[in-house]
């Protein structure tokens, strides 16, 4: 049986004027919408009390589990308005059984996906008016949607919380990098890895971004815009950045994109393996090793490096640096990297046939 949602509309409403005016700039993260879903869970009673209610602070108790142990788990994911007005979700059954793997990992409960995907749909229903307009500002503006689910028990020992929230939140999102679409620069860190044999690295949980911080603040003191994780086992293999998968493609049309197994498997990343795969260029999943990218940009066997992920969508990937070295990338977005940029945003946004069936009408 589906969870039954309770529906309180906020009693304080940003005005539409004031909504209009979010939505003409809307950056990424910073507004967030009128309504929040929640939903408790507890062994005794399971996931109960769903409901949408007014946007606003928790009131936590200072012990609880979260804020200590980091038992918490996160999903990302956009609604889209097509130019009729109607407003879609991509592929977000992946983001219900990514979250349930997330939850397996971090000893939470699982969110049934009929549940998961109740939730996003009623969080969206009730603040439709902040998905932003078709063809809007940046032509590509969406309404990022969050999904977490964390510890909400308040007890000090170190165990799978007793008591578990799950909440959506909802925020107009324009581009990532505020630069437009132009080639990111990246850090290759030398000193940090994201996640090791048994770790987390394939679960959505706080702690990966947690200790991907410092490794970007690295990233940014070099100058760049974002920072490459390499395999904590060896050191030598490609991962991911701190927020996006990796594509190579080959002057032979192939296209390589580091294995799964400790690294976020992301949704655009699965979507792009099938759309380029259509495009007549085949992905390989495999280990790449970081000597592999140097010499085949250096060589010019590597003709185009980009990145994917929901916030950031498609983005070219320039020049990589480490440290006491470079190697000079594009300058210039590559073309097949829009053209499969093209192939994606057009399916989001209802102007390229979903012939994969990746969109869900809100
Ligand atoms: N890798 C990491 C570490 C991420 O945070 C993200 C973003 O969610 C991705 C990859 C891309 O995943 P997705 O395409 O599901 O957004
Ligand atoms: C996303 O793309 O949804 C992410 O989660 C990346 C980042 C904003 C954490």
């Amino acid at each position: 049986m589906p969870l039954e949602i309770t529906t309180t509309p906020t009693t304080t409403p940003r005005s539409d004027a004031e909504v209009a005016e979010i939505l003409t700039a809307p950056g990424f993260g910073t507004y967030f919408t009128d309504h929040m879903y929640v939903v408790e869970w507890t062994p005794e009673r399971g996931w109960h009390d769903a409901r949408v209610e007014a946007y606003g602070p928790l009131s936590l108790d200072p012990a609880t589990a979260v804020l200590h142990y980091a038992q918490e788990i996160f999903e990302g994911m956009k609604a889209y308005r097509h130019e009729d007005g109607s407003v879609w979700t991509f592929r977000a059954e992946e983001n219900a059984r990514r979250m349930a793997t997330s939850s397996g990992r971090l000893a939470l409960p699982v969110l049934p996906e009929e549940d998961f995907l109740a939730a996003v749909d009623a969080l969206v229903a009730a603040d439709e008016r902040w998905v932003p307009p078709y063809g809007g500002s940046s032509g590509e503006a969406s309404l990022y949607l969050r999904p977490f689910m964390f510890a909400s028990e308040a007890f000090l020992g170190v165990r799978p919380s007793q008591h578990v929230t799950f909440m959506v939140i909802a925020s107009p999102a324009g581009a990532y990098f505020k630069g437009g679409i132009k080639p990111l620069s990246l850090w290759l860190t030398e000193e940090y890895t994201r996640a090791g044999r048994g770790g987390m690295g394939a679960a959505k949980t706080g702690g990966n971004y947690a200790s991907s911080l410092v490794a970007q603040q690295e990233a940014s003191a070099h100058g760049c815009d974002q920072v490459v994780f390499l395999d904590g086992a060896e050191g030598k293999y490609v991962e991911e950045l701190g927020g996006m998968n990796l594509y190579f493609l080959y002057a032979d049309g192939r296209i390589v994109t580091p294995a799964l197994g400790t690294i976020l498997e992301g949704i655009t990343r699965s979507a792009i393996i099938e759309l380029a795969g259509k495009m007549g260029h085949p992905v390989e999943e495999r280990p790449f090793g970081i000597d592999e990218w140097r010499e085949g940009v250096a060589s010019g066997e590597i003709t185009e490096v980009f990145a994917c992920g929901t916030a950031a969508v498609v983005t070219p990937v320039g020049t990589l640096h480490w440290d006491g070295g470079s190697v000079e990338g594009a300058t210039e977005p590559g073309e097949l990297t829009m053209a499969i940029r093209e192939q994606l945003v057009g399916i989001q946004f209802g102007r390229v046939d979903d012939t994969f069936g990746w969109m869900r009408r809100v």
